[in-house]
């Protein structure tokens, strides 16, 4: 008899699953090879893996132009019973002038991936005109040159969008040694399940974890504990998809991120690290809503947020991009996110006085080490130490070893 879940409701009320069953994967595969082919790219599959399993629910494909439009101008949808969810990144397909004319009149297309493998289909599509500048301004607030995301996936792409609903032919899968840490929203809301959480709190990340950010997971956990709950599961969530040239990849991330948890500086057993798989924009306020609404499809009811979320320096002015109190202020005044618990944390920075990260003090500003990317690869590449207590040995290493490969290739 299966028990009753305790976990938060998935928008739209059902979590979307758009992988199409074993057994009728076969004529799936028959009839897309009859159908208009549409190469995709790296980031598209990603995407094609996000919606697919349901991290975009209620989504069920690339956005058509009125998903498209809601999404661009009001970061929501509503629905037909007239309620609200949040979806604040257009997530759309684009095409260019002969993938248009190659489609022409077809009601359905093959999404080939970049390996050459038909990866899915997309049914009844619509085509729209992707006017990149309107799309660019609107989602990061800027068309300053050099924004990572545009430069990988807009700039080049075609100047068409094509929406429709995705059946996928098979789970996405990478085969670089980490898929099993790929959970999807389901099978993540089956292990807290599984494990009796009565609350889940979610931590992105795409960043090595220093004890600034352990402070902030362990600070929420007994937050919780103090509110009565009695198994609050962390969910540990890098982002795995698309990140800029210089932020630490994903396999080196999660290698930190396991020494952490072999240190105890996050305890192991009420940690569920997995990744997630949207590529990242770096669209500060905008994306972190998305980056909050996709973990309540993966069951979080609590959503850490700390100082600039989803932010990076601005790309030609010596500043961040984005304010980086508005993440987490905008996080909770959003559109369709009412039903997630918000959790806003201060900038935490190093204390020289206690020796540890803390949350910062403006009344002894003077004590506080800010130790940021920059500062962190420096430290690394020099072979100078961190100071004492802003990260574990151990995950230290880890990174020191990986930009001392860097510098030698
Ligand atoms: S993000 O792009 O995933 O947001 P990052 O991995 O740097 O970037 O941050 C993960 C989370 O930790 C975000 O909620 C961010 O706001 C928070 N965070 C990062 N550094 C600090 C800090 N020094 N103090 C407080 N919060 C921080």
């Amino acid at each position: 008899t299966a028990i009753k879940s305790s976990l938060i409701d998935p928008d739209g009320g059902t979590l979307v699953d758009l992988v199409t069953p074993v057994a009728k994967r076969p004529a799936l595969a028959a009839e897309a090879e009859t159908l208009p082919k549409v190469k995709i790219g790296k980031v598209d599959l990603e995407w094609v893996h996000v919606i697919s399993e349901g991290w975009a629910s209620p989504l069920r494909g690339f956005m058509r132009e009125d998903e498209y439009l809601h999404s661009l101008h009001f970061n929501s949808f509503r629905l037909q019973d007239g309620s609200v969810v949040n979806m604040s990144l257009p997530i759309v397909l684009a095409i260019d002038d002969q993938d248009k004319v190659r489609i022409g009149a077809s009601g359905d297309v093959a999404l080939q991936g970049p390996s050459g493998h038909i990866v899915a289909i997309l049914r009844s599509v619509q085509i729209y005109k992707h006017n990149k500048e309107e799309r660019i301004a609107r989602t990061w607030g800027t068309i300053a040159p050099g924004l990572p995301y545009v430069d990988e996936v807009i700039t080049n792409a075609g100047n068409w969008l094509i929406g429709g609903d995705l059946q996928v032919l098979e789970p996405i899968k990478y085969n670089d040694g980490l898929d099993h840490y790929r959970l999807s929203p389901q099978q993540l809301r089956d292990e807290f399940d599984k494990r009796g959480a009565d609350a889940v709190f979610a931590f992105q990340l795409r960043n090595p974890v220093h004890n600034g950010h352990a402070l902030l997971m362990n600070d929420t956990r007994k937050r919780l504990l103090d509110m009565g709950f009695q198994n609050p599961l962390l969910l540990l969530h890098p982002l795995g998809g698309f990140t800029k040239a210089d932020d630490v990849p994903l396999d080196v991330r999660m290698e930190q991120h396991s020494k952490v948890l072999e240190d105890g500086v996050l305890d192991p057993k009420t940690t569920i690290v997995s990744i997630f798989p949207s590529p990242m924009h770096y669209a500060g306020p905008t994306e972190v809503q998305w980056h909050a609404k996709a973990r309540i499809n993966a069951g979080a009811n609590f959503y850490i947020v700390g100082r600039d979320p989803a932010g990076m320096g601005h790309p030609t002015e010596k500043r961040d991009l984005y304010d980086p109190d508005h993440g987490k202020k905008v996080l909770s005044m959003a559109l369709g996110l009412e039903k997630l618990n918000i959790l806003p944390f201060k900038v935490a920075a190093y204390d020289k006085v206690v020796k540890k990260m803390a949350f910062f003090d403006p009344s002894r500003a003077d004590d506080f080490l800010f130790i940021s990317g920059t500062k962190m690869r420096g430290f690394a590449r020099s072979g100078e130490n961190p100071p004492d207590g802003f990260m574990c040995p151990a995950g230290w290493k880890v990174l020191v070893d990986y930009y001392k490969r860097l510098q030698v290739e």
